[in-house]
């Protein structure tokens, strides 16, 4: 069966830091992956580097066995990966409904009738002319498409019960964190992505916040989604995932189940015996 990611030798440093050194790991259909480690351990690094965001400075990354590590973020996203950001990321000035649109914005066809002219640099206005006439004079298939967009969005913000259909109109910028987080999820979910990626979707919630979260996730995975997950919180890691990845200084240094890694000795002393420092 041909993973859903595969990742190869994937390398990228920062003046001399190396953030991610040879890594190399799959993601299969169905499956959810997590990534552990201390902080500044390369995770967050490999998720930009997978989204396109960064580019590598070795290795190949493939989704659905097509190498994409050249590929432009739109590209990416197109190709079917979604991600969310470690920080949270929604625009504040636009309301929930619009800020989940925004991820559907690589389904959306009839409103932007010479999309494929956007790619080229010289010809790009053509296509935001384009666009602009159909906004301004909205065709028939245009008028269905946002019919399609305006229900797959409540389709998305219904998977967070009333948490945000209930806001559904209301300006992002005066939700709550956790309804910001959430609103970035289904943001990320709107486009139905063959891989998704969560950077830390719990940091900053309170623990009623993240058993939530946790419950969608798991819903998420009965849905067959492959997702690849950051996370700190090591009881949503182990409840959640497949398989761990665990880094430390860029490199990976074990990897398995969440039984296996658990009781890896290098993981104890890299990460637990770590935190366990730390919250002394
Ligand atoms: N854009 C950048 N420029 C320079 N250095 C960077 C950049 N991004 C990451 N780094 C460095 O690369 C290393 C890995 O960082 P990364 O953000 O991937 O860690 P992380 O595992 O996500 O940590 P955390 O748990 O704190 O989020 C760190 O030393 C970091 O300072
Ligand atoms: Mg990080």
């Amino acid at each position: 069966m041909t993973a859903v990611l595969s990742v190869t030798g994937l390398r990228r440093a920062f003046a001399g830091v190396v953030a991610v050194d040879d890594v190399s790991f799959e993601v299969r259909p169905g499956e959810v992956v997590s990534v552990i480690g201390p902080n500044g351990s390369g995770k967050t690094t490999t998720l930009n580097l997978v989204s396109g965001v960064l580019r590598a400075d070795a290795g190949t990354i493939e989704l659905d066995g097509r190498r994409i590590e050249r590929a432009s973020v739109e590209r990416i996203v197109e190709a079917g990966i979604a991600r969310t950001f470690q920080n949270g990321r929604v625009f504040a000035g636009l309301t929930v409904a619009r800020n989940v649109e925004v991820g559907l914005h690589s389904t959306v066809r009839a409103a932007r009738p010479l999309r494929r002219l956007s790619h080229l640099p010289l010809l790009r206005w053509v296509s935001l002319l384009a666009e602009l006439a159909v906004a301004l004079v909205p065709t028939p298939a245009a008028r269905r498409e946002r019919r399609r967009l305006a229900n797959e969005v409540d389709a998305q913000l219904a998977r967070f019960s009333d948490r945000l259909t209930s806001r559904r109109d209301d300006h992002a910028y005066t939700l709550s964190y956790a309804n910001r987080r959430r609103t970035e999820i289904a943001r990320a979910l709107a486009p139905r992505p063959r891989l998704l990626l969560l950077d830390e979707p719990t940091a900053g919630m309170n623990p009623t916040e993240t058993a939530e979260v946790l419950d969608q996730l798991i819903e998420l995975k009965a849905a067959g989604q492959a997702m690849l997950l950051v996370e700190h919180k090591l009881d949503l890691v182990m409840t959640l995932s497949d398989r761990v990845l665990v880094m430390d200084d860029g490199r990976l240094i074990a990897q398995g189940t969440p039984a296996e890694v658990r009781n890896d000795p290098a993981v104890i002393e890299a990460y637990l015996g770590r935190r366990r420092e730390r919250s002394r």
